[in-house]
C-alpha cells in the first residue's frame, strides 16, 4: 500500500504541513509505503491550454509535473493538503491540479484510465485548515477536490478540516486535531 501525501501550503511546519505529517505516520504505523511531495519547492507551470495534451494524454510542458503524474500512478492512497487561501486551495495546488486536465483527456477523449487504475482501485482524502471561523468555509475547496478525485477515479474518502487556525503551528493546541489526522491515516489504509 503505498499513500502519497501532498502538501500544497508554502509554511513548513504550517498547520497543514503538521496535519499531514501526522496522517503520513498514521499510515505508515499500519505498514503503508508513505512519500509526501512539497508542492511549493517543485518548479510546476500552471496549464497553459495548450491542447498539446488532446491527442495523446500527456503534457508537453516538461516540468515536475512529470514526477507528480508518476506518483499519482503508483499509489493507493491520496492525501491533499492545502491551507484555505480566498476561499479555495493554494496556487501551488491549483497548478497542480490543473496539469491533470491532461488525465482528463485520456478519460474522456482517448477513454482509457486516467491513471492506469480500475475505479474503486484507489481513495484520498483532503485535509485543510481556515483562519476564519465562518460556517463551513471549506466547501469550495472541497468542490475543487471531489471534481479532481472524479476525473482521476480516486474515491473521496472524505476531509479533515479545521476552522479558524491561523497561526503557524496553532493546529498543535487545537483540541485533539493532529490526534485526528493519525487516526485518519489509519483509516485510510485499513479501508
Ligand atoms: C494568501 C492567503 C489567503 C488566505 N485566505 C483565507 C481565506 O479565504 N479564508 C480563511 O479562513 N483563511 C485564509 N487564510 C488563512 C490561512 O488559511 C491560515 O493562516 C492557515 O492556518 C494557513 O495554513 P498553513 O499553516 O498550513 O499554511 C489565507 C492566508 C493567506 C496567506
Amino acid at each position: 500500500m503505498r499513500v502519497l501525501g501532498i502538501a500544497g501550503s508554502p509554511r513548513r511546519g504550517g498547520n497543514t504541513d503538521l496535519l499531514l505529517g501526522e496522517v503520513m505516520r498514521g499510515a505508515a504505523s499500519r505498514g503503508a509505503e508513505v512519500k509526501t511531495i512539497v508542492l511549493n519547492d517543485l518548479n510546476i507551470a500552471p496549464c497553459q491550454h495548450c491542447d498539446g495534451c488532446l491527442k495523446t494524454g500527456r503534457c508537453k510542458v516538461e516540468d515536475d509535473m512529470q514526477m507528480v503524474y508518476r506518483e499519482l500512478k503508483q499509489a493507493d492512497r491520496v492525501v491533499l493538503a492545502s491551507p484555505l487561501y480566498f476561499m479555495g486551495v493554494t496556487a501551488q495546488m491549483k497548478a497542480m491540479i490543473d496539469r491533470c486536465q491532461a488525465l482528463w483527456v485520456r478519460k474522456y477523449l482517448l477513454k482509457l484510465a486516467p491513471l492506469g487504475s480500475k475505479p474503486g482501485q484507489k481513495k484520498g482524502i483532503f485535509i485543510s485548515v481556515s483562519g476564519t471561523k465562518l460556517a463551513n468555509p471549506f466547501e469550495p475547496a472541497v468542490a475543487t477536490i471531489k471534481s479532481l478525485f472524479r476525473v482521476l477515479d480516486i474515491i473521496y474518502g472524505g476531509e479533515l478540516v479545521f476552522a479558524g487556525v491561523n497561526e503557524k503551528g496553532a493546529i498543535a493546541e487545537y483540541p485533539d486535531a493532529l490526534r485526528q489526522g493519525f487516526l485518519a491515516g489509519q483509516k485510510l489504509v485499513e479501508e
